[in-house]
C-alpha cells in the first residue's frame, strides 16, 4: 500500500494548496491512503467541521491534529463523531475525540495513531507508553500502523522512532513546520522522518506573518500572529509504501513544492 502524508496545512493558502496539489499529487502517486495533519487548518489556529469535511471531499481518508487541536471551539461539538480524525491520543483519559482510528480500502486496513511530544510542550501523558499500549491494540487488526509524532524537540522525535521501529510501519514527525532531509526506513521495516514540513504560507515564519513574528523578537510585547492571505504558498507530504503482509516500509519520499521546487509531475 501506498500512503500519502501533508504536513500541517495552515490556514488558507494552506487550504488552496491542497485543493491544488492533491488531486495532481494522486495522479501521479496513486496513493492508497491520504492523511492530512489539521491542526492549524482553520486560520492557523485549530480546525472546524466544514474544512474536516472539505478534507474528505478532497480524497483525505483521516486529519491527524496536535496542540492546536482545540483552538476553534467548535470542535468539542463534532470531534466524538469525527471517525476520521485523531488527536493526539495522550491527553488525559476522558478527553474527547480519540487517538487511533482504522481506515480501510479494497481489503487493506490502516491504523493511525496521532501522539504528542512533551520536550517544550504540553506535559500530557507519556508518549511512548501509550505508543506500546495503541501498538499492541492496533497490531490485533492489521500490520499497517501510521503514527504522526505531533513534537518540538528532534531527540524526542527520534527516541520514540527508535523505540517503535519494527513495530509500526511509519512514524513521521510534525509541529516544526520545516521539512528535515533525514527521511529513511529504520532497521525493522519503520519509515521515519523527523517532520514533514508545512503546507502554507512559502514567505512567512512557520505560516505566520513574519513581521509580527520579528515584533515579537524585538519587543517581547504581545503580538497578534495571523496568517497572511496572499503571498507564495508551499506543500509539504512525505509518500511511504508498506508491504501489508510484513507491515515494513519498503520505499520512502520526501515531497516539498514551492517556486523553488517546482512540481515535475
Ligand atoms: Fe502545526
Ligand atoms: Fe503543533
Amino acid at each position: 500500500m501506498r500512503i500519502l502524508f501533508v504536513g500541517d496545512i495552515v490556514g488558507s493558502p494552506g487550504r488552496s494548496m491542497v485543493e491544488e496539489y492533491i488531486p495532481k499529487l494522486k495522479r501521479a502517486y496513486r496513493p492508497h491512503f491520504t492523511i492530512f495533519n489539521g491542526e492549524n487548518a482553520a486560520s492557523g489556529k485549530g480546525i472546524t467541521q466544514k474544512i474536516y469535511q472539505q478534507f474528505l471531499g478532497l480524497g483525505a481518508h483521516a486529519i491527524t491534529l496536535g496542540n492546536h487541536a482545540w483552538d476553534k471551539k467548535e470542535i468539542f461539538d463534532f470531534i466524538d463523531d469525527a471517525n476520521r480524525m485523531v488527536r493526539p491520543a495522550n491527553y488525559p483519559e476522558g478527553t474527547p475525540g480519540k487517538g487511533l482510528t482504522y481506515i480501510k480500502e479494497n481489503n487493506m486496513e490502516l491504523a493511525i495513531i496521532n501522539l504528542q511530544a512533551r520536550t517544550f510542550m504540553q506535559p500530557l501523558e507519556d508518549p511512548f507508553r501509550k505508543a506500546d499500549e495503541l501498538i499492541e491494540e492496533a497490531s490485533k487488526r492489521t500490520k499497517s500502523i501510521f503514527i504522526d509524532f505531533h513534537g518540538e524537540a528532534t531527540s524526542e522525535k527520534q527516541a520514540l522512532a527508535w523505540y517503535v521501529s519494527g513495530r509500526v510501519s511509519a512514524i513521521v514527525g510534525t509541529h516544526t513546520h520545516v521539512q528535515t532531509a533525514d527521511d529513511r526506513i529504520l532497521p525493522g521495516g519503520t519509515a521515519y522522518i523527523t517532520d514533514v514540513g508545512m503546507t502554507g504560507p512559502y514567505d512567512e515564519i512557520l505560516g505566520t506573518d513574519k513581521d509580527a513574528v520579528i515584533k515579537k523578537f524585538l519587543t517581547n510585547l504581545p503580538v497578534r500572529f495571523e496568517v497572511p492571505k496572499s503571498g507564495r504558498t508551499q506543500l509539504s507530504a512525505f509518500l511511504v509504501d508498506v508491504d501489508e503482509a510484513s507491515g515494513n516500509a519498503t520505499r520512502v519520499e520526501r515531497i516539498l513544492i514551492n517556486d523553488d521546487h517546482p512540481f515535475l509531475g
